[in-house]
C-alpha cells in the first residue's frame, strides 16, 4: 500500500510547499569536478586547540534517534527507560552509531507523551533520574557516542510553573512570559472571539479563553501547551541557562523542537485559506480549513534567538568533554532557500544541523525528485553539511510512505543506501534498521495520541511508529516484562533484532554495513557528490570523489524491474573503469565495469571505481 501523506509534525507544510527547482550540474564526460570545501563555521579560540576529529564529528555523523518511552524498558512497568537506553548501548556502538537524540526526557504530565514539559532541569521519574541520565552520558562516552537532548523552546506544560504563575493574575511578573491577548469584541461580560482565525497545528483554534483573568492564551499545538512569548528577553535567559544546565553533564548537543514556530507575527493579522486546483477551500483531517502558515510560521525573530542559542552553546567545548556541540534544528520550512537561511552565515552561525525536509518528505519513490533534491543539498546550502533523514516519531515509518508491500526490505536499502552514502550527516529512526512497520491501531479507543482522538478516523495520530522496539520474537518482543505501553506489532514474530543480528542478508547487516563504509571508505567520509546519468527516471546514480581517494559510485533502482545503466557512456562523467564491489542487495545487483551496473528490482550497487 502506498500511502502519500505529509505528517511532518501534521504541520504539513508540504501542502503549499513551493519547490525550488535547481538547475541540475551534470559533469561532463571524464571530468573530475573539483570537490567543495566543507562547511565553514566559525570556531572560538578555545575550540581551535581542541583536536579536528572531535571538532568535526558531526559533519559525518550517523545519528540515531530514541524514543525512550518505547526503547528497552527495565523496571517492568511497560514504558521505557533511561536505564534501557544505557543497557543497550552496545547495541548502537555495533551499529556504529555517533550519536542518539532523545526525545524529551524531563518531567511531563505527558498529554504530548513529554513534549510539553513541566520542569526543564530534571528528569520524569518515569524514565529515572539525574543519577540515571549521568550515567547514560558516561557509558556512552565510553563508547564514542553522544547524547543530545530534545530542546522544546516553542510552549511549555500548562504545569510549568512559569505558566501557573503567568496564568494566576495579569499582574504576575510571568505574565509576558506567555502570549495573552483579548479576544475580538470581548467586553466586560462577553469573552467576544478568539483574536484571529490562527489554527493549532493539533486541531481548531490556536487561542484558549482563560476565565480567571478573562483573556486568550495561544497555543500552538496543544491547549496544554501554551506558547512561550520570544519576544521576553527574560524567556532567552531562561533557555540559556537551561542549556548550560545540560550542557555542564556532557551532552553533545540539541535538537530544537519546532523552531519554526518560535515567533508570531504581531500584527495578529488573519491566515489565508489554502485553496485546491478548482478553488474550494482545503479542509484538513480535523475539518477545519487547511491555512497558509504565513503569519505563525518561519518569522523572521528566531534567527537572532537561534545565533543567540549557538553563540552560547559554543562557550561550552570544555576540556571535560570535548568537542562540538552540535545544534540540530527541527526545519519543515518551503524551500532549499528557508533552509540554507537556517544555518547563518559565517559571523553568525545558527544551526550546524537543521533537518533536510526537502528530501525527507519526498514520500514517493521518484528517481528524478529525489536526484534534483538531493542536487539543491549538495549545491545550494553553501557548501554546509546537509542533515537527511527520513523518518522519525511524528510520521509513518518507511514502509507506510515508500514500500509497495511487496519489496519492503529491498526499497529501505534504496533509502538507506541514500541516507548514508550521500555527503553530510544522517539520522534514523529506531527500528528502521531492522524494518519496523508503521502499525496504526485499529479502533479509536486503542489510540493513545490525542490528535488521534480529534482526527479519527482520517489522522489515526502517531502511536504507529511509536511502538516499542523489537529486539526479539517472544509476545513482548524483549521490550518490557509488563505490559506494554503500546501494544507490540505482530510482525514482531518476523521482524526482530535477534532474527537479523547474525544474518549476513538482513537489513540490520546491511545498516552496519553501509554505516561502517560511510565511516571508513575515504570517498564516502567527505567526497564531493555528483549526479550521474541525470535524465534516468528509473534508476538514480552518483559519484563520491574526494582528492587522491578511489572514487565511490552509487546506482539504485527505483522500480520493481531489473534495469542496466551504462555510466560510462560520455554523457554521464565517468570512464570506462574496472568496479570493485563495496556493497551489493542481496536479491540481486552486479557489476564488473562502469560500463554494464545491473540492478534486480529496487537493487543497489556500490563499487570503488579502479
Ligand atoms: C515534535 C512533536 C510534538 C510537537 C510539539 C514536534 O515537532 O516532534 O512530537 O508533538 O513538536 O512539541
Amino acid at each position: 500500500m502506498r500511502k502519500t501523506v505529509c505528517k511532518g509534525i501534521r504541520i504539513c507544510s508540504l501542502t503549499f510547499l513551493t519547490l525550488i527547482f535547481a538547475t541540475a550540474l551534470p559533469t561532463a564526460g571524464g571530468q573530475t569536478p573539483t570537490v567543495k570545501p566543507t562547511s565553514v563555521n566559525k570556531q572560538t579560540a578555545s575550540e581551535a586547540k581542541t583536536d579536528s576529529k572531535e571538532l568535526d564529528w558531526w559533519k559525518n555523523a550517523v545519528i540515531y534517534e530514541v524514543y525512550p518511552r518505547s526503547f528497552q524498558d527495565t523496571n517492568g512497568d511497560g514504558i521505557g527507560d533511561l536505564n534501557g537506553i544505557t543497557q543497550r548501548l552496545d547495541y548502537l556502538q555495533e551499529l556504529g552509531v555517533d550519536a542518539i537524540w532523545l526525545t524529551p526526557v524531563f518531567p511531563s504530565p505527558h498529554v504530548d507523551f513529554g513534549y510539553d514539559i513541566s520542569d526543564y532541569k530534571d528528569i520524569d521519574p518515569q524514565y529515572g533520574t539525574l543519577a540515571d541520565f549521568d550515567r547514560l552520558v558516561a557509558e556512552a562516552g565510553k563508547r564514542h557516542i553522544r547524547v543530545l537532548m530534545d530542546m522544546v523552546m516553542n510552549h511549555t506544560s500548562e504545569q510549568h510553573r512559569w505558566f501557573l504563575e503567568s496564568r494566576s493574575s495579569k499582574n504576575n511578573p510571568f505574565r509576558d512570559w506567555y502570549m495573552w491577548h483579548e479576544g475580538k469584541g470581548q467586553t466586560a461580560t462577553d469573552k467576544g472571539m478568539p483574536p484571529n482565525n490562527w489554527q493549532s497545528l493539533f486541531g481548531h483554534s490556536a487561542w484558549e479563553w482563560d476565565e480567571k483573568t478573562r483573556q486568550y492564551y495561544y497555543h500552538k499545538f496543544y491547549i496544554q501547551q501554551p506558547d512561550l512569548n520570544w519576544n521576553n528577553p527574560k524567556v532567552h535567559e531562561a533557555f540559556k541557562d537551561i542549556a548550560a544546565f545540560w550542557l555542564k553533564r556532557g551532552v553533545g548537543g540539541f535538537r530544537f523542537d519546532a523552531i519554526t514556530t518560535l515567533f508570531e507575527d504581531p500584527s495578529l493579522a488573519d491566515e489565508g485559506e489554502v485553496k485546491d486546483a478548482d478553488g474550494k477551500v482545503v479542509i484538513n483531517a480535523y475539518g477545519d480549513p487547511q491555512l497558509d502558515g504565513s503569519k505563525t510560521d518561519n518569522q523572521p525573530g528566531l534567527h537572532p534567538v537561534m545565533q543567540e542559542m549557538r553563540a552560547s552553546t559554543d562557550k561550552f567545548s570544555l576540556p571535560a568533554f570535548p568537542g562540538t556541540r552540535v545544534l540540530i534544528g527541527e526545519t519543515y520550512l518551503h524551500s532549499i532557500e528557508d533552509l540554507n537561511a537556517m544555518y547563518g552565515t559565517p559571523d553568525t552561525p545558527e544551526f550546524h544541523l537543521p533537518m533536510d525536509t526537502q528530501v525527507a518528505l519526498i514520500n514517493k519513490l521518484d528517481a528524478p525528485t529525489f536526484r534534483t533534491r538531493l542536487q539543491d543539498a549538495e549545491t545550494n546550502l553553501g557548501n554546509h553539511v546537509p542533515l537527511l533523514l527520513f523518518d522519525n516519531h511524528d510520521n509513518p515509518r518507511l514502509d507506510a510512505r515508500y514500500g509497495d508491500g511487496v519489496h519492503d526490505e529491498d526499497i529501505q536499502r534504496v533509502l538507506s543506501t541514500i541516507l548514508f552514502a550521500t555527503r553530510g550527516a544522517a539520522l534514523f529512526y529506531y527500528g528502521d534498521e531492522i524494518g519496523m512497520k508503521t502499525t496504526p491501531p485499529t479502533r479509536k479507543e486503542d489510540v493513545k495520541d490525542p490528535i488521534g482522538i480529534t482526527g479519527w478516523p482520517k489522522e489515526k495520530g502517531r502511536d504507529g511508529e511509536r511502538t516499542p522496539m523489537q529486539w526479539d520474537a517472544s509476545e513482548k518482543g524483549g521490550f518490557t516484562t509488563g505490559e506494554p505501553w503500546l501494544p507490540l506489532p505482530p510482525s514482531v514474530k518476523q521482524i526482530n533484532v535477534a532474527a537479523q543480528k547474525n544474518d549476513p542478508n538482513s537489513l540490520l547487516s546491511w545498516y552496519r554495513g553501509l554505516i561502517r563504509l560511510k565511516k571508513t571508505v575515504p570517498a564516502l567520509v567527505n567526497g564531493e557528490n555528483l549526479m550521474l546519468d541525470t535524465e534516468n527516471v528509473k534508476v538514480l546514480s552518483w559519484i563520491r570523489q574526494e582528492p587522491g581517494a578511489a572514487q565511490v559510485l552509487v546506482s539504485v533502482n527505483f522500480t520493481a524491474e531489473p534495469q542496466t545503466v551504462n555510466l560510462a557512456n560520455g554523457g554521464a562523467g565517468v570512464e570506462p573503469r574496472k568496479l570493485k564491489t563495496l556493497l551489493k542487495s542481496p536479491g540481486g545487483a552486479d557489476a564488473a565495469t562502469t560500463g554494464a551496473i545491473v540492478l534486480g528490482p529496487y537493487g543497489v550497487y556500490m563499487g570503488e571505481v579502479h
